[in-house]
C-alpha cells in the first residue's frame, strides 16, 4: 500500500513539474536592454517584455530588479490577440517619468493595461515626477497641459495590484475603467496636499473591485468612485491630506450609469477636506446612486466628515440655476465617530428635484473642538438608530 501510496506520489510530482516547465516563463527586463540608475530609457526592454510574454502561452513573470529606471515614452500593454493565460508584473525597481511635463503630454495615461484578463503588478514604485506640471498649473499661467494620468488599467478584468507604490502623479494616480474583478491591495499613494487633481485611486465603469490595506495621501480624492461602479468594497484605508473618498462627481451629462452597492469600512481620514462625500453637479441628469455602506470610520479633523453635495457647480459655469437630476437613495452611515474641523459636521444638501431617500445615521459621534457640532440638511428623508451626535435633522 505504503509502496503504491509513494509511487503514486512520484508520478504526480513527475506530471507537475512537467506542466510548470512547459508553461512557466520569466523574462528579466535588464537581459532585454532596460538599465538601472543610468540617463537611458527602459520604455522599449519593457515593451519587448510585454510582447514576448503577451505571445508565450501559459503563465509568465515579467521582472524589474531593484534600481531606478526611466521611462521617457508612455507605454500601453495591449492585452489583445495575446496567447498568454497569466501575466505576473514583478518590480522591485523605480519606474521613474520624466520631470518635464511636455515629454508625456499627448498620452492620457502614462502606463496603461487595455484589454488584458489576468495581470498581476507586484511591488515597485512608480514615480511620475509631478512637481513640476502641478508648479505649472498653480502658476496659473494657463498654458499647462492637462496632465498625464500615472497608471491605468481599461477595459481589462482578473487585475491583481499588489502592494505598489505611486508618488507624485501628474494627475490621477491610478485609474480602474471598464473593469471587471480588480483587487487593489497594500497600495502606497503621496503627492502633495497642494497638488491639483491628483486623485489617489478612481474607479468608473466597474464592477467587482476592491481596494484594501492602502495609504493614500494627495491633493485631491483619495479614492474617487464615477457613474456606472457596481459592487465596490473599500476597507483599512487611511487617507490624508486629500479630498476623502468620493462617490462623483455624478451627473456631469444627461445620461449616466448608476453607481450601486459600494462598501467603504473601516478607514481613517486625517486632516482631509471631506470624509466621506457623494458629490453631484447641479444640472439634468438620469443618474443614480443606491445602496451604499459607510462604516466603521475614523475622521481625525475632517472638514466635511459626512456629506452630500447635490450642488456642485465650480466657479458657477455650466449649471445655470439648474437642480440636480441624480437619484440618491438608501445610503448608511454607522459607526462613524472622531472629529470634525468645522462646525457643520454631518451636512445633507440634496437636490430639491429628487429628495435624497433612505439615509440612515447609526451611532454617529462627531465632535467639533471637543463640543457638539450640528447637522444641515436640506431636502433629505431618513431614520436614526441609536445614539446620534450631531443631533439628526432628516425629515
Ligand atoms: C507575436 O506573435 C505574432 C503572431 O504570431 C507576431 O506577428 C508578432 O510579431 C509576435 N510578437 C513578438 C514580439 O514576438
Ligand atoms: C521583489 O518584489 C516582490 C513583490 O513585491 C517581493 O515579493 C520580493 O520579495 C522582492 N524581492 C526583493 C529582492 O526585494
Ligand atoms: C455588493 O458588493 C459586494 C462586493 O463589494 C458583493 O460581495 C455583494 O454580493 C454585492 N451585493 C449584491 C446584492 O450584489
Ligand atoms: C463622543 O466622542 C467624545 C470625544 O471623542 C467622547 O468624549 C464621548 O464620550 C463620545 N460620546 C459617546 C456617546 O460615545
Amino acid at each position: 500500500m505504503k509502496i503504491i501510496i509513494v509511487t503514486l506520489s512520484i508520478i504526480l510530482v513527475i506530471v507537475n513539474l512537467n506542466i510548470v516547465s512547459a508553461t512557466y516563463n520569466y523574462y528579466d527586463v535588464v537581459t532585454l536592454g532596460a538599465k538601472a540608475n543610468s540617463n537611458s530609457d527602459s520604455s522599449k526592454a519593457l515593451e519587448a517584455a510585454w510582447s514576448t510574454a503577451c505571445n508565450s502561452s501559459g503563465e509568465s513573470t515579467i521582472h524589474m530588479p531593484e534600481g531606478e529606471f526611466f521611462v521617457r515614452k508612455s507605454l500601453k500593454f495591449s492585452g489583445k490577440g495575446c496567447q498568454s493565460s497569466k501575466i505576473n508584473f514583478v518590480i522591485n525597481g523605480t519606474l521613474k517619468a520624466p520631470s518635464d511635463f511636455r515629454v508625456l503630454q499627448n498620452s492620457k495615461t502614462w502606463v496603461l493595461f487595455e484589454h488584458v484578463d489576468g495581470v498581476t503588478l507586484s511591488g515597485g514604485v512608480f514615480d511620475a515626477a509631478g512637481a513640476e506640471l502641478w508648479n505649472c498649473k498653480r502658476s496659473g499661467n494657463g498654458a499647462c497641459p492637462r496632465g498625464v494620468e500615472s497608471l491605468g488599467f481599461l477595459n481589462s478584468q482578473n487585475i491583481e495590484i499588489n502592494g505598489i507604490t505611486s508618488l507624485d502623479s501628474q494627475l490621477y494616480h491610478i485609474v480602474i475603467d471598464d473593469c471587471r474583478n480588480v483587487k487593489v491591495n497594500g497600495v502606497t499613494i503621496s503627492a502633495s496636499g497642494h497638488s491639483p487633481n491628483t486623485d489617489g485611486i478612481h474607479v468608473q465603469s466597474s464592477t467587482d473591485v476592491t481596494i484594501s490595506s492602502s495609504n493614500i495621501a494627495t491633493g485631491d480624492d483619495c479614492i474617487s468612485i464615477g457613474p456606472g461602479t457596481k459592487n465596490l468594497w473599500i476597507q483599512d484605508i487611511t487617507c490624508g491630506p486629500g479630498h476623502g473618498i468620493s462617490i462623483g462627481s455624478l451627473g456631469k451629462t444627461f445620461h449616466e450609469a448608476k453607481v450601486h452597492n459600494v462598501t467603504v469600512q473601516t478607514s481613517t481620514f486625517t486632516n482631509t477636506e471631506n470624509g466621506v462625500r457623494i458629490k453631484s453637479w447641479g444640472r439634468p441628469s438620469d443618474g443614480l446612486v443606491s445602496n451604499v455602506v459607510f462604516q466603521h470610520l475614523t475622521m481625525e479633523n475632517a472638514r466635511n466628515p459626512i456629506i452630500i453635495d447635490q450642488k456642485y457647480c465650480p466657479n458657477h459655469k455650466n449649471c445655470p440655476g439648474e437642480v440636480s437630476g441624480v437619484r440618491i437613495s438608501d445610503v448608511t452611515y454607522d459607526d462613524i465617530h472622531g472629529s470634525s474641523a468645522t462646525s457643520i459636521a454631518v451636512k445633507f444638501d440634496c437636490s430639491p428635484k429628487h429628495r435624497c431617500s433612505g439615509i440612515k445615521l447609526k451611532n454617529i459621534n462627531l465632535t467639533y473642538k471637543n463640543k457638539q457640532a450640528s447637522s444641515f440638511c436640506s431636502n433629505c428623508e431618513g431614520s436614526t438608530f441609536g445614539d446620534v451626535q450631531p443631533n439628526s435633522c432628516l425629515e
